[in-house]
């Protein structure tokens, strides 16, 4: 994650949740492993692991994802992990995008991979009606939880955005994709597929260019030959990027394929701009960040 982002220590350590089984195998079904009752948060046996004995509260529902969350969620007093987290929340970049898309007050945001809602309750917040797309079954169960401790109106949808964008018809007052271009195997598709349903776009994603195997040799080294995309009459080189060990982990947030294509930071732009984006503010470029160059930028279309 990019080093601008805010980065916190939660303020305690999480509850631990006692699981001590006591076993009761005339209670089990047969074959069964997992229904004896134990000890609850509340300390008080549960006939199995499903149920919560704490009284209800929002580090309950939290905790159902312990271990998981990337983000620091801002819920008083209480913690996703112990961890330094992710200040999505609060991201300079969203204020930034905010700030250019245009008064968002009753606007209908298209926001693609929310991950944890951070950056939708920001848009909502600016008085945004967001639509999100989340394909990661977690990270869509876990925008749920954010969407009722914080009471946010977005509706969130599960599943893949490139066959929603590929059909539908709906058109919205802006888009925001931030951290999913770099993870598509075919991003010009996704550019051009943006460039179908709005007039206005924010993106923040990595890209590739020549003098990372001298600068990044880290970021360089899971590139793997380059490949050609190409979508609305726009051609251009991509580089194949392998996920490798990453997508195992539980907090991984990567796309739905195994690998993935870098476009260079030109043909970002150049391909909106022969789609009528020629309207077009940079902002965090960080040739040097730590897992890859990165950039934002707004792209409004002009006639
Ligand atoms: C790197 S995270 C970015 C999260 C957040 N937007 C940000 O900028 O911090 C990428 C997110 O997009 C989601 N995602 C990736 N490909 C997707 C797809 N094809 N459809 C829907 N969600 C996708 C991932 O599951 C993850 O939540």
């Amino acid at each position: 994650m990019a080093g601008y982002l805010r980065r916190r220590r939660a303020a305690r350590q999480q509850p631990s949740t006692p699981a001590a089984a006591a076993s009761d195998p005339g209670s089990a079904a047969p074959g069964s492993g997992d229904a004896r009752p134990s000890a609850g948060d509340g300390g008080v046996a549960q006939v199995n692991e499903r149920y919560s004995t704490a009284a209800p509260s929002a580090q309950n529902q939290l905790d159902l994802f312990k271990g998981a969350w990337t983000s620091a969620v801002p819920v008083p007093g209480e913690v996703t992990t112990s961890g330094p987290r992710a200040d999505l929340f609060d991201d300079g970049r969203i204020d930034w995008a905010i700030g250019r898309l245009g008064p968002l007050a009753g606007k209908r945001v298209l926001e693609l991979g929310p991950l944890e809602a951070g950056h939708t309750m920001m848009l909502e917040r600016a008085g945004a009606q967001v639509v999100a797309i989340e394909a990661h079954s977690g990270a869509f169960l876990r925008c749920l939880v954010v969407k009722n401790l914080l009471d946010l109106r977005a509706r969130f949808q599960f599943g893949d955005f490139l066959p929603y964008l590929r059909t539908a018809e709906e058109q919205f007052d802006a888009v925001v994709a931030s951290g999913v271009l770099y993870h598509m195997t075919r991003p010009v598709e996704l550019l051009h597929l943006l460039a179908r349903h709005t007039d206005r776009l924010f993106m923040w994603t990595h890209y590739w260019h020549a003098g990372l195997a001298e600068e990044r040799p880290d970021v360089a080294a899971r590139f793997e030959g380059t490949d050609v995309d190409e979508a609305g009459g726009y051609r251009c080189k991509v580089h194949r990027y392998a996920y490798r060990e990453g997508p195992a982990a539980e907090t991984f947030c990567g796309g739905t394929a195994p690998n993935a294509a870098w476009m260079e930071r030109d043909d970002i732009l150049s391909s909106l701009a022969s789609w009528g984006f020629r309207d077009v503010e940079v902002s965090f470029d960080e040739p040097l960040a730590p897992h890859g160059p990165a950039f934002a930028f707004v792209a409004r279309r002009s006639v």
